[in-house]
C-alpha cells in the first residue's frame, strides 16, 4: 500500500494567516500541520508516501520533510500546478501509484486514530472513514449497514440520513487513477471525491460499483481549514501532550 498526502490547495478561509505561506506549514501546537497526516501514514504502516505541494512553496515543503528517512519512510514529491480538485491527486500521481493500492489522507486531516489493521486487510474496492459529528450537514454524510456497506452517500445534505460524516483518508484499488481522469468537473470547477450538485465523483463511481466500504473511527478528528477548527486542533493537541 502506499500513500499521498495532498497538501497544496488555497487555503482560502484561513487568510491572511495563509497569505505568504501554506496552510499545512501552520502549527498545530508543537509540529507543522503536514506532521499530523505524515503520522498517521506512517503509523498505518506505510512507507512509501507522495506529497503533493502547490508549486509557491515546493522548496519549504523540501526543507522541512527531506527524504522522509526522520519519519522512517521515504518521500516523494510532485508539485499540482492548480487546484483542481481533491479526486487530481490520483492523476498527478498515477505514476507513483504504479498499479498499487493507495491511500489518500488530506493534508489538513488530523487523527487520532491508529488505521495500521484497516489498510492490512484492504483487498480491493474502496475504504473510506466515517465519524460522528453533530453537525453532518456542511459535510459529506453516508449511510451504511450492519457490514459496512455503503448505502447512500450525499455531499451537504439539507436532510442527512446518518450522522456519519465521511472523513479526509480514503484507501483504494488500482482502477483510482483510470476513474480520476474520465471525470468531468462539478460547477465549482473541481474533479470531486464525492460528488457535488450531481458531478461524477470517485466514491459514488465505487459505490455505482457496489465496491464501497465504510469503517466508523473512534479516534478524534478535526479538518483544521477554518479558524476555529484549527483552534480546536492546537487544543486537542496541548492537552494531549500535558496529560
Ligand atoms: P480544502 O480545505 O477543501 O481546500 P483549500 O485547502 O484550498 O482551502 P479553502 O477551501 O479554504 O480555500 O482542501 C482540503 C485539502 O486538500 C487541503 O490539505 C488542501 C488540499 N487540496 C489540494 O492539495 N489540491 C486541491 O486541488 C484541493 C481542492 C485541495
Amino acid at each position: 500500500m502506499k500513500g499521498i498526502i495532498l497538501a497544496g490547495g488555497s487555503a482560502t478561509r484561513l487568510r491572511p494567516l495563509t497569505k505568504i505561506t501554506s496552510k499545512q506549514l501552520l502549527p498545530v501546537y508543537n509540529k507543522p500541520m503536514i506532521y499530523y497526516p505524515i503520522n498517521t501514514l506512517v503509523t498505518a504502516g506505510i512507507k512509501d508516501v507522495l506529497i503533493i505541494i502547490a508549486p509557491e512553496y515546493a522548496g519549504h515543503f523540501l526543507n522541512l520533510l527531506g527524504s522522509g528517512k526522520e519519519f522512517g519512510c521515504k518521500f516523494t514529491y510532485e508539485i499540482q500546478e492548480k487546484p483542481r480538485g481533491l479526486a487530481d491527486a490520483f492523476i498527478v500521481g498515477e505514476n507513483f501509484i504504479a498499479g498499487d493500492n493507495v491511500a489518500l489522507i488530506l493534508g489538513d486531516n488530523i487523527f487520532d486514530e491508529n488505521f495500521k489493521d484497516d489498510l492490512a486487510s484492504f483487498k480491493s474496492g474502496g475504504l473510506i472513514f466515517l465519524k460522528e459529528v453533530p453537525d453532518p450537514q456542511r459535510l459529506g454524510v453516508v449511510e451504511i449497514d450492519a457490514h459496512g456497506k455503503v448505502l447512500s452517500i450525499e455531499e451537504k445534505p439539507e436532510k442527512p440520513k446518518s450522522n456519519l460524516a465521511s472523513v479526509g483518508l480514503y484507501v483504494f484499488d488500482n482502477r483510482v487513477s483510470e476513474i480520476a481522469k474520465n471525470l468531468a468537473p462539478s460547477a465549482r470547477g473541481e474533479i470531486e471525491m464525492t460528488s457535488y450538485l450531481g458531478s461524477p465523483a470517485i466514491n459514488n463511481a465505487y459505490f455505482e460499483m457496489g465496491e464501497l466500504r465504510a469503517k466508523v473511527i473512534q479516534g478524534a478528528w478535526e479538518d483544521a481549514g477554518t479558524f476555529d477548527s484549527l483552534l480546536r486542533a492546537n487544543t486537542y493537541w496541548a492537552k494531549k501532550h500535558q496529560s
